[in-house]
């Protein structure tokens, strides 16, 4: 199945709770929570507190993608504010493999993401246990860049990967994606898919339909 994942830091803070209701109602299937450490990223976007509040908001799943500096750390306060997924980078710890048991012992699905400059051959160790490949197609820390068109082909690689490990990986793309680019995506071989700014502007409930009736035409 092909899922819309809105990523709620284009949203407007003031209004977060409504704007979250909104792409519910409108169909969303997951809630994208980016969290920036300051560290890994260079920006600082919200954490725990934020996250247990909006749980309120929505039964919808909680994508939870972690843009911090040695995840392990957390993954216990995260699973316990509400994360239905967490995804990890594996340029932020060096033990990938503790990090993905631990999501799964909280009854998690565990997904691993890497940058633009990062190759995808980093995922091939983690084929076997990983529910959920993150291809970041702009440099992590900010809403609202553009598109990093040399990473078609790393969604590409990683489609593949996940079709000959014989397990049902998802493949998620992340940054950058638009009316105008959701098509290359999902032709690549993406089937959970990111969208912040093109949702979290003008009429919020049309983007969301826009997106989830592009991504339902793909259906196999
Ligand atoms: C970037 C974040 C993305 C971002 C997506 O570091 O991981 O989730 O918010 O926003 P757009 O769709 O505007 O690129
Ligand atoms: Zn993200």
């Amino acid at each position: 199945m092909n899922i819309l994942s809105t990523s709620v830091l284009s949203a407007d803070f003031s209004i977060l709770g409504d704007q979250i209701r909104t792409v519910d109602h409108a169909g969303a299937q997951y809630i994208h929570i980016d969290v920036m450490d300051g560290l890994f990223v260079p920006s600082i976007s919200y954490g725990m507190p934020v996250m247990r509040s909006i749980r309120k908001a929505t039964a919808k799943v909680f994508d939870t993608h972690l843009m911090i500096e040695r995840p392990e750390r957390y993954i216990g306060a995260f699973a316990d504010c509400g994360a239905d997924i967490i995804t990890f980078h594996l340029e932020s710890t060096d033990r990938p493999a503790e990090v993905i048991e631990a999501i799964h012992s909280r009854g998690l699905k565990a997904g691993i993401a890497i940058k633009p400059k990062t190759p995808v051959e980093a995922f091939t160790p983690y084929l076997d246990t990983a529910d959920m490949l993150l291809v970041m197609t702009v440099e992590p820390g900010f809403g609202g860049q553009s598109y990093l068109e040399a990473c078609t082909g790393k969604i590409r690689a990683a489609r593949d990967m996940a079709d000959k490990s014989g397990r049902k990986i998802d493949i998620q793309v992340d940054g950058g994606v638009h009316r105008g680019n959701i098509d290359t995506v999902l032709d690549a071989g993406a089937n959970v898919v990111v969208v912040g700014s093109a949702v979290f502007q003008n009429d919020i409930e049309e983007n969301v339909r826009y997106f989830l009736n592009k991504l339902s035409l793909r259906e196999v």
